[in-house]
């Protein structure tokens, strides 16, 4: 499973990549709304600099076609590791955009999807990620996990190469579930990405071994 980063913010993106463990980055409108102040268009630059070839979604405002479309194209010409995101929208029109991006080999992340009809038809129009929003799906009564798996067996026997994207992350044990039910990447905001690494019994394990090693050295 691929580990992306929720977040446009350079000192968290630069904090976590040292622990080799990030693949790219997932942006939207209110992750931008948290680094008040920045020009959109640097910071993209700045976190694709950062991030070197891997992929970093952003987020396309437009509710057209047109404009999906539009957005995507100057989204994709700031840096070749860009990947414009695309709203599932209800009539279609974000279908009808990545099928156009597609065919122009711009890809796509289509996003805010809660259920398995939707990624289906993202996937179908040409999609390069579709994302789930794992918490949010699971707010409106679906059962996120079943999704998960249902798509991953449903990709593969289908021969596509789209790869599913679990967002909305709220809890370290989302995290597990995730991984187990087979996502293919999982994007983790960077408080809950903090909070992974932790264990109490590691602590605690941790303080008795170094208190084991102190008794040896006294022994000299
Ligand atoms: C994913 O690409 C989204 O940016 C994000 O995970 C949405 O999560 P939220 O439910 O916290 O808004």
């Amino acid at each position: 499973m691929e580990i992306f980063l929720d977040s446009a913010s350079i000192t968290e993106l630069e904090h976590v990549i040292k622990w080799g463990i990030i693949d790219g980055v997932t942006t939207n409108q209110k992750i931008f709304l948290k680094e008040k102040g920045v020009n959109f268009k640097d910071r993209i630059l700045d976190i694709c600099k950062v991030m070197d070839s891997k992929p970093v979604s952003v987020e396309s405002n437009g509710i057209t076609t047109d404009e999906i479309v539009n957005d995507a194209r100057t989204y994709a010409k700031l840096a070749s590791n860009v990947v414009p995101k695309v709203p599932m929208l209800a009539d279609g029109s974000g279908l009808e955009a990545v099928s156009i991006l597609s065919r122009e080999k711009i890809p796509t992340n289509v996003t805010v999807m809660m259920n398995l009809n939707q990624l289906i038809l993202a996937t179908k129009a040409g999609a390069t990620y579709v994302s789930l929003f794992y918490n949010r799906a699971k707010d409106s009564g679906e059962d996120p996990v079943k999704i998960i798996q249902e798509y991953v067996k449903w990709v593969s026997r289908n021969n596509f190469s789209t790869k599913l994207i679990a967002g909305s992350i709220r809890h370290i044990k989302d995290v597990e579930d995730i991984a187990a039910a087979g996502a293919h990447i999982i994007t983790i905001p960077y408080d809950i990405m903090l909070q992974l690494p932790y264990h109490k019994k590691t602590e605690e394990t941790i303080k008795e071994f170094d208190a084991a090693w102190n008794k040896f050295l006294a022994t000299d």
